[in-house]
């Protein structure tokens, strides 16, 4: 109900035109335990995409066991009876060392996985059997590779790109992780968004109508599985200038995140399912321990998740488990406060995310119009009571959020790529862990290390950030690394994990300074460029020697003596081989543009060709010679940069490809899997049709009586050996037997297809030997003979036509009278393909007759104006109705939520205010 309304208004802003070319593309919301799939298609609205069972979304789990590869409910249920070998809750296992405290919790939890480090990385890898490890991102690019499928099979067309969701609270080697992950299941990710923007963009598409200039502020607050976030949004609308004119678009932009990595729904079930086996326990029905037995815990665990959602609606209920050890049954009855007193520590934790994000946005409650719950572990009455008391007001509930994020995400999909036209609605993302750059500087007290904030807390991105170093003279290095996380609680501060990034190595500092030396030059400094990009990682882009040059055109110098290009030449430093990056998109903020500055170009719009070295100075400096004000250019000299990864580093080339091979081999068991599964079935049900139709007439009349003995006994060979030792049999002989049924019976099909469809070609065939004779009949009246002033036909023409005619209908008679002659288990004497042909016959050569009365003009030319098919006359002016029309494909939009610069100098004292100066720009 409600979601089809909001599908209904999706089409409006989801115009979902498909542009040249589109092609479906998809959103993955992998949760630590669900998977939701996004889809959009050519011509139909966002959706989203069925598994297997037709389901909406796909519990979170894959299981391996024989090398037989399952997801979803499959999976979990492998996991119940083995569960060393079903994998879930990996999403928070990316990008981690074994040592990592979310590792330690995860073993804890779940303490019959063996994990291991990996030997290069120090990441987890879980022990699968004696030869065979799993890294999560390995089986997490398995379960990106099935959601490409199911999406395919929802879109029906090959689908390639995908916008992924990702936990806000992901750093940059955790990013990093999912996105190898995604590369290891074959897919191209347009952008990473952070789940909490895709729900924002979500619940801001289907009401922007209602946005206006003044921000709207609204609070969500997700309660997932292992996780729980609350994010401050605000919705208003802003003027962009990007096509050239002003254009209103409605932006949602997040203003505050709190979170907490450990607090949710999986904390609440791990604890019931404790209490559960301690009570068990307490019982005595057997002398083991059932916390020692690792599919006791299992069977525990999936009834404590159930005992968890029945308890968030009934006040009690019995929780149930048959032989669960020892062949003993465990039943008990809980009651929901018995739950709420398992984790009263739990709830206490509810209200920090939402302090949280209150402090980091710099707001108080009184401003949020909405809290909307998102997530299965908002559910929880006593997690909705406390929240309630956190931000003192009514909950939204009634919104459906389960799928908000996938279909946030898929939206993001749609506008990214090029297929399609989406309402533009820009995101802004924050930074939630600030970025910074370090480094050592010679001072008259020794060196001293420098700290400077690249990315503040909350600076909004995407954003491309500038730092220049104005002291240095030689190379140096300086890192990038997380700091200012005080704000977070210490437990969290940990969770980050390492907060080195990395270092950057400059190389030839010196050389290009003094290349560019001289009176009449001025350094700038050593300008680094880095990009939080969308998917929230951080990159250097390049590192430029930013030098203004004063030059004063040469009259004076010179005299008129010697020509200009040659000065101008070495003027310009054109003696050196300099390779000027073109990349007029890092032009600084727009203060800069000032009168003689120098710009190497400017943004997009500027369509000119890229020039060849310092790009364009030569043709204004020389075309103004006579002027001898001077001139400051600005020359940027790329300066070598080498960056050594201090945080983990991604699988290596070598990795990735056994990674990769691992995941085909699955791949390919699993399809051989199917292809059996297919196989049989299909030989099976084709035992079960002829059996059942050789009973029918229509095939007893067909065929021979040692015809039909020899298919039975063959249908009952194949039937009793399917229930023996064909049971076991590969893929190729099922298909091998199939072929060979069908070559047994084809003869048969084919007769008895015969006899029932000749009747049916022989009414066609009549028909259309009507026709013809009425055709006949009015076009004998065509000739010069019968009507000379409309002699369209010659006597041949009409002879052959009546010829064809006559023979047709008595070859027709014949074959029928011969037919009809033999037996209906006889080979067949006029077949269908004999029927067709003849009137494939008839057909030509009337259509041909036809053609010749709509080409045939009168000798005299009385009307041009009657003129049809445009062939004679050329005084019709201009008669160009066949110029086909120029298609108007409008050329898509790259839609770019606008960037925002900043230039940081790293050697000046840092700008106070600086973080409420990148709000301000926005
Ligand atoms: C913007 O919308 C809000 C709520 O819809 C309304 O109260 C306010 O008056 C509007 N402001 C303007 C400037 O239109
Ligand atoms: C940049 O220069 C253009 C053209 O001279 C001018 O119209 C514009 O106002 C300038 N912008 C700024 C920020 O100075
Ligand atoms: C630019 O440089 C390229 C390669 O160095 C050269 O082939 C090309 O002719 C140059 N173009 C101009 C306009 O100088
Ligand atoms: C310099 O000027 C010449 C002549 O106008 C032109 O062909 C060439 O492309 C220019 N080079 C640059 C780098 O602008
Ligand atoms: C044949 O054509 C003539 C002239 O158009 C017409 O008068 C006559 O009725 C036609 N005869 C038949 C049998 O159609
Ligand atoms: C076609 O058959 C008719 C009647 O049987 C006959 O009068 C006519 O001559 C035949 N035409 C040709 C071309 O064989
Ligand atoms: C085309 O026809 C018009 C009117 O019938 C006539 O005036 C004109 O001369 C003709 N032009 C040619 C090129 O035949």
């Amino acid at each position: 109900m409600k979601i089809s309304i909001l599908a209904s208004t999706f089409l409006l802003y989801l115009a979902s035109l498909p542009l040249a070319n589109s092609l479906a593309v998809m959103s993955v919301d992998l949760g630590s335990e669900w998977m939701k799939i996004g889809i959009v298609s050519p011509g139909v609205p966002m959706e989203i995409a069925l598994n297997k069972e037709s389901k909406r979304k796909t519990p979170a789990v894959i299981s391996l066991r024989d090398n037989n590869r399952l997801f979803g409910e499959d999976a979990q249920s492998v996991g119940v009876r083995f569960p060393k070998q079903a994998y879930g809750y990996l999403l928070d296992l990316l990008g981690k060392k074994v040592d990592h405290p979310l590792v330690k919790l995860y073993q804890k939890r779940f303490p019959y996985y063996e994990i291991v480090a990996d030997p290069d990385r120090g990441t987890v890898l879980f022990k699968h059997d004696e030869e065979t490890f799993y890294s999560p991102e390995e089986l997490i690019a398995q379960f990106l590779k099935k959601a490409k499928e199911f999406a395919e099979n929802g879109a029906h067309q090959p689908i390639k790109e995908c916008v992924l969701t990702v936990p806000g609270f992901f750093n940059q080697v955790e990013r990093r992780a999912l996105l190898q992950a995604a590369d290891l299941a074959g897919l191209k990710v347009l952008q990473l968004i952070n789940d909490y923007t895709a729900v924002a963009l979500n619940y801001g598409i289907f009401r922007s109508k209602t946005f206006n200039e003044t921000s709207q502020y609204v609070m969500f607050y997700d309660m997932g599985a292992s996780s729980t976030t609350a994010t401050l949004v605000s919705y208003q609308t802003v003027k962009t200038k990007e096509r050239g004119y002003v254009e209103t678009h409605p932006q949602a932009t997040v203003l505050g995140v709190g979170y907490d990595r450990t607090l949710g729904g999986l904390e609440i079930q791990v604890r019931l399912q404790e209490y559960l086996a301690k009570k068990f326990n307490d019982m005595k029905k057997t002398k083991n321990d059932v916390f020692k037995n690792p599919r006791a815990m299992a069977k525990l665990f999936k009834e404590a998740g159930r005992l968890k959602n029945v308890l968030s609606a009934n006040a009690e209920h019995a929780a149930q488990v048959e032989g669960l050890l020892d062949e003993q049954d465990f039943k008990l009855a809980v009651t929901r406060e018995e739950m709420e007193g398992l984790v009263k520590d739990l709830f206490e934790r509810v209200g920090k995310p939402v302090e949280q994000a209150l402090k980091t946005a710099h707001l108080t409650m009184d401003v949020v119009s909405q809290v909307i719950l998102v997530g299965a572990g908002t559910r929880m009455p006593k997690v909705q009571e406390y929240l309630q008391k956190a931000v003192d007001r009514e909950l939204s509930k009634n919104i459906n959020t389960d799928e908000a994020a996938a279909l946030g995400a898929v939206y993001k999909a749609a506008d990214l790529s090029t297929g399609f036209k989406v309402a533009k609605f820009i995101t802004k993302d924050a930074v939630i862990f600030p970025i910074q750059v370090t480094f050592e500087r010679n001072t008259e007290d020794g060196l001293k290390v420098v700290k400077r904030t690249l990315f503040g807390l909350m600076n909004p991105y995407p954003q491309k950030k500038i730092i220049t170093f104005n002291k240095h003279v030689d190379d140096f290095s300086f890192s990038v690394n997380y700091a200012e996380l005080e704000y977070l609680p210490a437990d969290e501060i940990v969770n980050v994990g390492s907060t080195n990034l990395s270092e950057y190595r400059l190389k030839g500092v010196a050389e290009a300074l003094k290349k560019n030396s001289g009176d009449n030059v001025e350094t700038k400094g050593i300008k680094a460029h880095f990009t939080m990009d969308d998917s929230g990682l951080l990159n250097l882009v390049n590192v430029d020697l930013v030098i203004e040059k004063t030059v004063v055109p040469s009259v004076e110098e010179e005299g008129t003596l010697s020509k200009l290009g040659s000065t101008f030449s070495k003027l310009f430093g054109g003696e050196e081989e300099k390779p000027v990056h073109e990349k007029p998109e890092e032009e600084p903020a727009p203060e800069d543009n000032q009168t003689d500055k120098e710009r190497t170009g400017k943004p997009a719009a500027d369509k000119k060709p890229p020039l060849n070295e310092t790009g364009g100075k030569n043709a204004t400096d020389k075309e103004t010679p006579k002027d001898t004000k001077p001139k400051v250019v600005t020359i940027k000299e790329p300066i070598q940069t080498s960056e050594t990864v201090l945080s983990l580093g991604v699988l290596n080339q070598k990795q990735f490809e056994e990674s990769t091979k691992k995941i085909e081999k699955l791949d390919k068991i699993e399809y051989e899997i199917n292809r059996r599964a297919t196989a049989l079935n299909n030989l099976e049900s084709f035992v079960i049709d002829i059996q059942n139709k050789l009973y029918e007439e229509e095939y007893t009349r067909a065929g021979t009586e040692a015809e039909i003995d020899k298919i039975k006994a063959m249908c009952s060979e194949i039937s009793d050996w399917l229930y023996d030792e064909g049971s076991q049999a590969d893929a190729d002989t099922y298909e091998k037997k199939l072929d060979e049924l069908h070559d047994l019976t084809n003869e048969l099909f084919s007769r008895v297809w015969e006899h029932k469809e000749r009747p049916e070609a022989l009414n066609a065939l009549h028909t259309m030997l009507n026709h013809s004779q009425h055709f006949l009949k009015s076009a004998k009246n065509l000739t010069k003979a019968t009507n000379p002033e409309k002699d369209v036909f010659t006597e041949v023409e009409i002879n052959t036509l009546e010829k064809l005619i006559n023979d047709t209908t008595d070859w027709r008679d014949n074959s029928v009278k011969e037919q009809n002659q033999v037996k209906p288990n006889e080979p067949i004497k006029l077949t269908v393909k004999m029927l067709m042909d003849k009137m494939a016959a008839l057909d030509r050569e009337v259509k041909y007759l036809i053609n010749k009365i709509k080409m045939w003009r009168p000798k005299k030319v009385e009307k041009p104006a009657e003129d049809k098919s445009g062939s004679g006359d050329k005084n019709t002016t201009e008669n160009e109705e066949n110029v086909a029309e120029e298609e108007t494909v409008a050329e898509e939009e790259t839609i770019e939520a606008p960037t925002v610069e900043e230039a940081v100098e790293a050697d000046q004292a840092p700008t106070e205010k600086q973080q409420e100066d990148d709000h301000n720009e926005l």
